[in-house]
């Protein structure tokens, strides 16, 4: 397989600007309106948990973790793991003050910006580690929460992951999964992909285990170059463990 493109230095910039970079950072002056409604996605997502105070929550797939941030507002203890070494080292990095960064604008031009997280973050503790959500340490223990946007259709082995999530997910507990179903097969193979829609596959891999909570749709927006945006309808589905 190629380089793991989540390491790359662009990447790195797109997603500290997706999690971090504010509305004028990120439009263009003739945004429509939809793409203002698409911003602050990693924050969106983690209001999917029912109101209330957790012990400990995790965080897969955290890229630059504004998610996992966003989590220690209302726990304790969150955790936040990431394959890429590069993205966990500037997640960890912003606790500690502002991050500078390019973002690329067009060609070899590039605007200099500053990630940093809002002000009272972190809240509670927080620890970010590379890891691979497909072979998480035994060691993990259980959480409250569990988060992991965008996340599966990047998986090489998805199920694993779905095989995994009882056990980290305490009974009374929250699981919150979004995926665009971008289902590619420089990612997974075609042969791990839902047989049909990506929302069957998971009632039938998570029922036995969870009771769904609901099911919606989160809009996000990536900031490609001042000209280039992906915009993507997240499925998003929130779960209660048995
Ligand atoms: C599409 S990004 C989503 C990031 C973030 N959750 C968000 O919504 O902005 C996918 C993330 O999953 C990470 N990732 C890919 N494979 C992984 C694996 N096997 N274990 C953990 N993280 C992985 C990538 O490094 C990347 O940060």
């Amino acid at each position: 397989m190629s380089a793991n493109p989540y390491e790359s230095e662009r990447l790195l910039a797109e997603y500290l600007l997706f999690h971090y970079g504010t509305a004028d950072e990120i439009l263009p002056a003739t945004a429509p309106a939809g793409m203002r409604d698409a911003l602050d996605f990693a924050v969106r997502t983690t209001r999917h948990f029912s109101p209330g105070r957790a012990s400990r929550s995790l965080d897969l797939g955290c890229a630059v973790g504004r998610s996992t941030y966003e989590l220690s507002r209302t726990s304790e203890e969150t955790i936040g793991i990431d394959f890429s070494q590069n993205f966990v080292r500037a997640a960890t990095a912003l606790a500690t003050g502002p991050l500078p960064y390019q973002r690329l604008d067009e060609a070899h031009r590039r605007t200099p910006l500053v990630a940093s997280l809002p002000p009272g973050l972190p809240a509670g503790q927080v620890h970010f580690e590379a890891g691979d959500a497909m072979d998480l340490r035994p060691d993990l223990g259980t959480f409250d929460r569990v988060h992991a946007a965008n996340l599966l259709c990047r998986l090489t082995e998805p199920q694993r992951l779905l095989e995994r999530l009882p056990s980290l997910v305490r009974p009374g507990g929250e699981l919150v999964l979004a995926t665009p179903c971008t289902w590619l097969g420089e990612f997974t193979p075609p042969e791990n992909w839902p047989e049909d829609s990506t929302r069957a596959w998971l009632e039938d891999a998570l029922g036995p285990d969870f009771v769904q909570i609901s099911c919606t749709e989160e809009a996000f927006l990536i900031r490609e170059t001042a000209r280039k945006f992906q915009w993507t309808a997240s499925l998003l589905t929130a779960w209660r463990r048995k």
